[in-house]
Order: C-alpha cells, then structure tokens, then sequence
C-alpha cells in the first residue's frame, strides 16, 4: 500500500475552514450552532460527499460520514474530532483531527483497496463548553454518559435552551436517538494537536495517548450585598468579588498543594453583577474547571475547594453556592489501539512517544463504548485555545499519514 497524504489540499482545507469563523483573523471563533458552525458543517459536508462518503447527521448534530467497507453491516472504525472553537481560539484544535481524519480516508481511497470494516468520519457536536457550559456533548449523548434527560435541561447564556437552539440549526428528532447501539465501532482512533509542549521539546513528531486526564467543572456564585461605592464603609461591606477574589486564590492554592503538577484548576468566567464603577458587586458568577490524571487527587482538591469555600464565606458574610456541572472519571486508552499507532510510527519510520492527554477530547467519552487511542502531533510552543495556535503542515501531515496506516490495519 503506497500512502500518500495530499499535503497541499490539507493545509489549504484548514486555511478555508479557518475563514468560517466570528473572530478577526488569525483569531477563530466557531461556537456551536452559531451561523458560522453551521456555515463550517455544510462546507465540510460538501467535502465528505466530494470523497463518496455517506453522511448521516443524528439529533444533536453529530455528523457520520462514511466509508462503507467490504462487510457494511461489520462494527466501524471510527475517527474524528470537533471544529467548533472557543472564542479567540486558533486554527487546529480539533480541526486537524477532522479534515487530517478525512484526507487520510482519502489517501487510503487512492490506495484502491476496500476495508473489511468501514471506516467513519465523525463530527462532534460542541466538544468546547463554551455555549452550553459542558464539553463534549456530542459524546456524552452518543455514549450515553449523559441523558437525554439532562441534555434537554441545558440552557445558553441567553435562556435559550439546546432544544431550541438545535432544532433552529435543522436537528430535530428525539434526542433518545443519539446513543449509539453498543458494539457499533470496533476502535476509535482520534488525531490531535498535543496542546502541550513535550513533543516539541523532546523532539519526537508523534505522541501516541495512553490515559486521557479526569475532567470536572462547577458554576459557582457568590451572592453578597450592593451598596453606594462611597456611602457603605469597610466595615459594613459584603462584597462579593472580594470573596470570589478569595475563592480564586484559594483555588488555585488547592491545585498548587495537591502534591503532583498533575492537578490544574481555572476559573475562567468571572461575572460580576451590577457591573458599575460606583457600585459594590452583589453578585458574581465563576466557572471552576479542575483536572487530575488521578481522580482520587483531583476530588481530594475539589474538597479542599469545598472547605475554602465554607470558610470565606462565613468570613465574609456571603453565600456562596456550587452546582456541579461535570465530574468525570479518566480514560484508559486501549493498549490494541496504542499498539496499532505505535507500529504503523514505526512502520513509516517515525519516533513516537507515548503520552497522556490532560486536556480533554471526545475520545474520553468515546471509550465508554469502543476502544479508543489518540495520536498527537507537536504544536508550536505547547500553545492552544489562543490565536497563536499552530502545527506545520508537514507535522500535520505526518499524523495524518500515521491515521490512514492505522485505520487501515484496524479496518481489515
Ligand atoms: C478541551 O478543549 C479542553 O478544554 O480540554
Ligand atoms: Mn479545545
Ligand atoms: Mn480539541
């Protein structure tokens, strides 16, 4: 099998897909089910169908765009990310997966050959949080991590609710159709940027994914008492941004003692109500974002959390309440799948290492109901979710010829 990856049409397939964004270049924004989002999945559509690829979309969105194999009726082999983006992100986050993921079905189809299995193009629906406040909807729904149930209670930051919002985009059927039958892909395989730096500093083009970190996230407010900025004296203060201050630090001092790098916390929305100069803040919203590679560590920094939280808040005689909004545990990844881009590396003469993912992806919820791996490419810096983001075309290239070997070997 002689392998080739169009290099030229990738590198240009992620630049035009980079001009269907809501940021200033080079900065994107692609927030689920915007008009961009949407403008983004009719534009990779046309690309699957241009390959021969028969596309299915489910209710929330996800798209499947296949390559019938040989057997039609056998399990798939699935591949795929997202291209939905945070505000003020880069260009290859999730991107390369999908459009590496596609040219490398290509590459296999120049090759002649039919797969024994086919072999999927999955889109994922909203792996970022950023408009529903979770992340990795459309996998959470496909492995049934998440119900229908809990699904139809989401809501954006402008009361719309994802049962309105999706229905808008054209998905409108029963959201108890997304999960998938079980046994339906026989390995999932997901190409990624590293978002990290090791790679790069070691040198090495390739990661292969062992573990995928255990990701967990609050909403948080903080309810104190408003006032006249010059009237109420210090004394008489309860200012609810000087507790969330508090909180914030008190945060990041739980990641910082937990006793491994490994824990990381962020509290990256701050919102802070009335919102006016002369005005002490009454109320302030925080997101809390805490992850570990060891779960029994991060809970113990989520409590640690939870301890702080009681204390400032007596302190400071304000209320402050948590709503859980996800707390999931790590993914192993399967040693079969790592084998398989362990040795198609080899087989193309390329070192790899293996590595755990600690940011998270669709395969974390993927390997719920498949065997799944990850194989990532290095990024410039370590850099991501900034409009610096970048991966050469040649690195890019390369984890795009290593998914074809793989999904070739996987597919029979
Ligand atoms: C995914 O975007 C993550 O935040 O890990
Ligand atoms: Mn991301
Ligand atoms: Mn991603």
């Amino acid at each position: 099998m002689n392998l080739e990856i169009d290099r030229n049409r990738l590198t240009e397939e992620i630049e035009e897909l980079a001009g269907i964004s809501d940021a200033e270049p080079p900065a994107i924004t692609r927030i689920v089910f915007s008009l961009a989002d949407l403008r983004a999945r009719a534009w990779l559509i046309a690309r699957c169908e241009k390959a021969g690829l028969a596309i299915r979309q489910d209710p929330v969105g996800n798209i499947f765009a296949r390559w019938a194999g040989v057997e039609p009726n056998a399990a798939a082999v699935g591949t795929g990310a997202h291209i939905d983006a945070i505000p003020n992100a880069g260009k290859y986050d999730g991107v390369v997966g999908v459009l590496g993921g596609l040219e490398a079905i290509r590459a296999l189809q120049r090759c002649g050959a039919r797969p024994k299995h086919s072999i999927e193009l999955l889109l994922f629906t909203s792996e970022e949080p950023t408009r529903f406040g979770i992340g990795c909807l459309g996998s959470r729904l496909l492995s049934g991590t998440m119900t229908p149930d809990a699904a139809r209670k989401l809501t954006d930051k402008d009361g719309a609710s994802l049962e309105e919002v999706r229905r808008k985009a054209g998905y409108s059927a029963p959201l108890e159709e997304v999960k998938l039958p079980s046994g339906y892909y026989k390995a999932f395989v997901e190409l990624h940027i590293e978002q990290g730096p090791l790679l790069e500093q070691q040198k090495v083009p390739l990661g292969v994914v062992t573990s995928i970190a255990a990701p967990a996230s609050f909403r948080i407010t903080v309810e104190g008492a408003g006032g006249h900025a010059g009237a109420v004296l210090m004394p008489e203060r309860r200012d609810a941004l000087c507790a969330a201050a508090e909180l914030i630090l008190a945060i990041e001092n739980a990641a910082r003692s937990s006793g491994a790098v490994d824990t990381v916390a962020t509290v990256g929305i701050c919102d802070v109500f009335p919102g006016a100069v002369n005005s002490i803040p009454s109320r302030v919203r925080l997101t809390l974002d805490i992850r570990d590679t060891d779960l029994a560590r991060r809970d113990a920094a989520m409590r640690a959390i939870e301890t702080a939280r009681e204390t400032i808040a007596a302190k400071r005689q304000v209320a402050i309440s948590e709503e859980l909004v996800n707390a999931d545990a790590p993914a192993l990844c399967a040693p079969e799948i790592v084998e398989a881009l362990s040795q198609a590396c080899a087989k193309h003469g390329l070192a790899s290492m293996k590595m755990v993912s600690r940011a998270y992806h669709d395969s974390l919820f993927m390997s719920r109901i498949a065997p799944v791996a990850m194989l990532f490419i290095p990024c410039r810096n370590g850099y991501s979710h900034r409009p610096d983001e970048y991966a050469s075309p040649e690195d890019i290239a390369r984890g795009a010829l290593v998914l074809a070997e793989t999904l070739a070997s996987l597919a029979g």
